[in-house]
């Protein structure tokens, strides 16, 4: 009796031995996990609030409160919102329909990805920013460059827009064999009285080829032309730039050009001479005498493109437009060609790098807005608006005069909507105040 009891008490402890291991093992396994999810919760929760306000300081001080339970997080800093179309705004191009066109300076490669859905959305003009100028069209005598241009014109066909041609004659980015005589010798260091008259025929006779190749193979795809850009500089002997076209021609090559250009593009092309600093009234006023004198002479010129590289100091808006209206006064079409705006006055190097204050931006937005008001009370003696570019990622201003960041557009490095664009868009801030 006594051996069974003993063994019954063994069998009985045993069981309760076993019962409260596997207790303990339950007990273990689901409390503390149940409590580290709440915190890491809680944790999160704390993250995303101090990101959405942007308060980095609040969200750190909020996540000390639960440490005891899990390890502090390192803050994340405000993530830069990644580049995108916004396609729930206005588009600039229909909002200014009844106005004028709206356009933008383009590479090639921004006829691909989101550059050219906010190129679709906006503008209804395109320009191209160097794949149409002179040495890029025709590098070496005789080899004509078109892919690049051909692929700008297909992208605007494609998308119903018109493309401007910039340009057929500048000082600049232009080939030098263009000046170099049958020997290969600089024409403007030629002395010989018969030599440099030779010379002077021979530069005519490309530029007319030049102007003469291109306008044909675009004249039914383009039909506003910079015949000539920048010839003016008041600085300058006669105020008339020294470039090698002036010194070897005087200012045959710029009545060559039109000539040139009108009878290849016929009464369709309308052809534009083209300049910055046109509110200037020293380059305005000279800029006026040239063209009344080839008009009276029967130049085929139509108009004036304002380039208008401007900044947020100046010049006054009064001063463009009151030269557009000297312009008008001959009977010449008005467009603003170039259109940029630095946040930098024009003599400043300075670089405010990513810190560009608040303040600043709406002062170029009240800016725009004055510019764009002046522009539609005056849109019968403007025929287009054509920005230098579209966003501020992409702007010649980046390295202009020196390498710093500039932000001269509607729309942001992530190409996003900036006060400016909403100045324009909506003046009197009805839809949106900027
Ligand atoms: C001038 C020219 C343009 C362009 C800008 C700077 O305004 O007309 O073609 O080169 O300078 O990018």
């Amino acid at each position: 009796m006594t051996r069974v009891n003993s063994k019954l008490i063994y069998i009985a402890i045993a069981a309760i031995a076993i019962i409260a291991v596997v207790a303990v093992l339950l007990l273990n396994r689901y409390q503390p996990e149940t409590e580290g999810a709440s915190n890491e919760a809680e944790v999160a929760g704390l993250q995303t609030e101090a990101t959405d306000s942007g308060n980095v300081e609040a969200g750190l001080n909020a996540t000390t409160a639960v440490e005891s339970a899990t390890p502090e997080p390192t803050p994340e800093p405000t993530p830069t919102p990644e580049p995108s179309v916004e396609q729930d705004i206005p588009s600039l191009a229909e909002t200014f329909a009844d106005y004028f066109s709206i356009g933008a300076a383009i590479e090639p490669s921004q006829t691909e990805g989101l550059k050219a859905e906010l190129l679709k959305k906006h503008v209804n003009w395109l320009v191209a920013e160097n794949v149409m100028k002179p040495d890029a069209m025709q590098p070496t005598e005789g080899n004509f460059n078109w892919a690049n241009a051909d692929r700008i014109v297909a992208f605007a066909k494609e998308n119903g827009m018109e493309v401007r041609f910039h340009t057929l004659v500048w000082h600049s980015q232009v080939g030098a064999w263009f000046f170099k005589d049958a020997e290969g010798k600089s024409m403007v260091d030629e002395t010989d009285e018969a030599k440099r008259e030779e010379n002077k025929k021979l530069l005519l006779k490309r530029l007319e080829t030049h102007v003469r190749k291109i306008v044909e193979r675009y004249k039914n795809d383009i039909h506003s032309w910079d015949v000539v850009n920048e010839v003016i500089e008041p600085g300058d002997p006669d105020g008339m730039r020294a470039s090698e076209w002036y010194k070897i021609t005087g200012t045959d090559f710029i009545e060559t050009a039109f000539r040139a250009a009108r009878e290849a593009g016929g009464s369709e092309a309308k052809l534009y001479i083209n300049d910055y600093g046109t509110d200037n009234p020293a380059k305005r006023d000279r800029l006026y005498e040239l063209v009344k004198e080839l008009l009276d002479k029967g130049v085929p010129i139509d108009g004036v493109g304002h380039q208008t590289h401007i900044d947020v100091f100046g010049p006054t808006v009064d001063s463009i437009i009151e030269s557009m209206k000297k312009f008008a006064e001959l009977g010449l079409d008005n467009l603003v060609t170039e259109l940029d705006m630095s946040i930098y006055a024009w003599n400043d190097r300075t670089d405010l790098s990513n810190d560009i204050p608040e303040e600043l931006l709406q002062k170029q937005a009240d800016r725009y807005r004055e510019l764009f008001e002046a522009f539609r009370a005056n849109k019968d003696i403007i025929g287009g608006v054509v920005f230098w570019g579209i966003a501020d990622d992409h702007t010649w201003l980046n390295s202009f005069p020196v390498t710093r960041t500039n932000a001269p557009f509607l729309f942001d490095k992530q190409l996003h909507a900036k006060p400016a664009f909403w100045a324009v868009i909506d003046p009197v801030g009805t839809e949106r105040s900027s």
